[in-house]
């Protein structure tokens, strides 16, 4: 059996979805800046805030796998507290290259999963800018590009989560022939160290408030479950969409202000 590749295994959503995986009995190849206390898989510490950190995860990942893989899941980000060119790094380019390096890998039929974001709903009504940054290929010149637009580096994760919608359906459509699926999920609150930082971020009533709603707060194992689902071939007709997984918020927050 080809081994599935989970960025951000070293925490919250990442670290859920390699529990799951593995207890499913999928061999695990787990990347992340930070070493887990424990992860039932191979390992490998990488840096993916730069396509060159993100290259050099991918070579070390091929040379673990040299049969293929069986998918990936692009979990690893950073949130909003976080520089803007940080986030722009991980979120989005970080995640553009691995993923680039690694379809080659991928079996026919495997699935690559990209975690954007509710807050990335409204990410077509600014698809030229979006568009523009997720496919540039000077990563130095398209940061460079931005750094004057208090658009993007004022909401630097609305709008790295933004291009990962848009990346999920262009390289959907670019691995169509290859036989490789490319979906995306897009949590609301979730119970990781990162809630903190949307607090700071967004401000602490506005998300105690989602949680109050909700009567809870997502846990990693929400979203690992739809991961999960999404990487196996029972999902195999799913393909360059994006599926919210926010315990009903943004319905409930698009009714009341309609
Ligand atoms: P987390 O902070 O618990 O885990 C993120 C992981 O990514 C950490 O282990 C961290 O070391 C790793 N990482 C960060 N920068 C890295 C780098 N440069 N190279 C390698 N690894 C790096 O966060 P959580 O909640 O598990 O988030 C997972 C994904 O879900 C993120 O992409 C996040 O933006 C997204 N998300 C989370 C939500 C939430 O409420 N928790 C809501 C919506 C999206």
């Amino acid at each position: 059996q080809m081994p599935v590749v989970v960025t951000g295994v070293a925490s919250g959503i990442g670290a859920a979805t390699g529990r799951l995986l593995d207890a499913g009995g999928v061999p695990l190849i787990g990347i992340d800046r930070s070493v887990p206390g424990s992860f039932p898989g191979t390992f490998v510490r990488a840096d993916l805030s730069t396509p060159a950190g993100a290259r050099e995860a991918a070579r070390a990942v091929r040379d673990a796998a040299p049969d293929g893989l069986a998918g990936l899941a692009n979990i690893a980000g950073v949130p909003g507290t976080a520089p803007w060119r940080t986030v722009l790094g991980v979120n989005v380019l970080g995640l553009r290259e691995l993923t680039r390096a690694l379809v080659p890998a991928v079996r026919v039929g495997g699935c690559v999963v990209n975690l954007s974001s509710a807050v990335a709903d409204g990410w077509r009504q600014r698809l030229a800018e979006v568009r523009e940054f997720s496919l540039s290929e000077e990563p130095e010149a398209a940061l460079d590009a931005v750094a004057g637009e208090a658009e993007v580096t004022g909401n630097a994760y609305r709008f790295s989560k933004e291009c990962v919608r848009y990346l999920t359906e262009h390289l959907a459509a670019e691995y169509l022939p290859r036989g490789v699926r490319v979906v995306s999920v897009s949590p609301g609150p979730v119970a990781t160290p990162i809630l903190d930082d949307f607090k700071r971020d967004h401000g602490v009533a506005k998300v105690e408030g989602a949680g109050a709603l909700l009567g809870r707060f997502g846990e990693p194992e929400d979203i690992a479950r739809v991961v999960a689902f999404l990487l196996d071939d029972a999902a195999g007709w799913v393909n360059g969409t994006d599926l919210r997984v926010d315990g009903g918020l943004t319905a409930h927050r698009t009714v009341a202000e309609a």
